[in-house]
């Protein structure tokens, strides 16, 4: 449970700045008012101007940490539907989009003995680069500017809610199958052994995406990049 915040006005990364802190064995969070090289997953580099939230968790967690993603997108969701955002939906596993297009991306690392769960929330941001041009920002479908310092805690008071329970008791799926987004449909999954295409057929209860190929059998992926086909 997240018992401390950690200010910064610019870092290069609230990633690397958690890292920093491990030694503490305390589970806090970083959050910076912009980052000089934001990073996303696979690599790529998160576009972090001021007016964003770039917050990186810093956790131990008693349980598989694979589910991380899921309490840190099913947190963003809350927190989007009190401010009035609709149409959310998360694209296993790590995006949190409105309306298709993506407003939150979530970086979970893991660096000695702790896991870093990265969020990165377009709040009032009003434009973006080349490389983003499907992202959205609170700002641009509310069409107001959003208090910074109040989102951050309300996050992490529905982030620390979702952990504890999660801790407690578990998780059952079906809570979040409302807002997974692409369940059905046609998909190629990029992984480190290659691409491959099927039909998203589910989500197991540990955060696995569960794809059926062409002949029917049903595989299970924990790590991967899913992009949607238009047939
Ligand atoms: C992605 O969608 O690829 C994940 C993006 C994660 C961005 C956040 S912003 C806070 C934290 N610091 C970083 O450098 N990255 C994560």
């Amino acid at each position: 449970m997240i018992t401390e915040i950690i200010k910064f006005k610019e870092v290069k990364s609230t990633q690397d700045a958690a890292r920093q802190l491990v030694s503490k064995n305390q589970e806090l969070a970083v959050v910076a008012l912009h980052q000089k090289a934001g990073r996303g997953r696979h690599g790529r580099y998160w576009y972090s101007p001021p007016g964003g939230l770039y917050m990186s968790l810093l956790l131990y967690p008693q349980f598989r940490p694979e589910v991380l993603p899921l309490l840190a997108c099913l947190a963003v969701i809350e927190l989007l539907e009190e401010y009035g955002c609709s149409r959310l939906s998360i694209l296993w596993p790590n995006d949190v989009l409105i309306g298709g297009n993506k407003v939150c991306g979530i970086l979970c690392e893991k660096y000695k003995k702790a896991y870093i769960c990265g969020i990165g929330l377009n709040v009032n941001v009003e434009k973006f680069t080349d490389e983003t041009l499907s992202a959205t920002s609170m700002l641009l479908e509310r069409k107001e500017e959003f208090d910074l310092d109040a989102i951050v805690l309300s996050l992490i008071g529905k982030f620390n809610s979702r952990y504890e329970e999660y801790e407690k008791h578990g998780f059952e799926i079906q809570q979040a199958y409302h807002y997974i987004s692409g369940i059905g449909e046609p998909v190629e999954i990029v992984t480190s052994k290659g691409k491959e295409c099927g039909i998203v057929h589910g989500i197991d209860s540990d955060w696995a995406i569960l794809i059926r190929d062409d002949n029917g059998i049903i595989k299970k992926y924990y790590y991967g990049e899913v992009h949607k086909l238009k047939w």
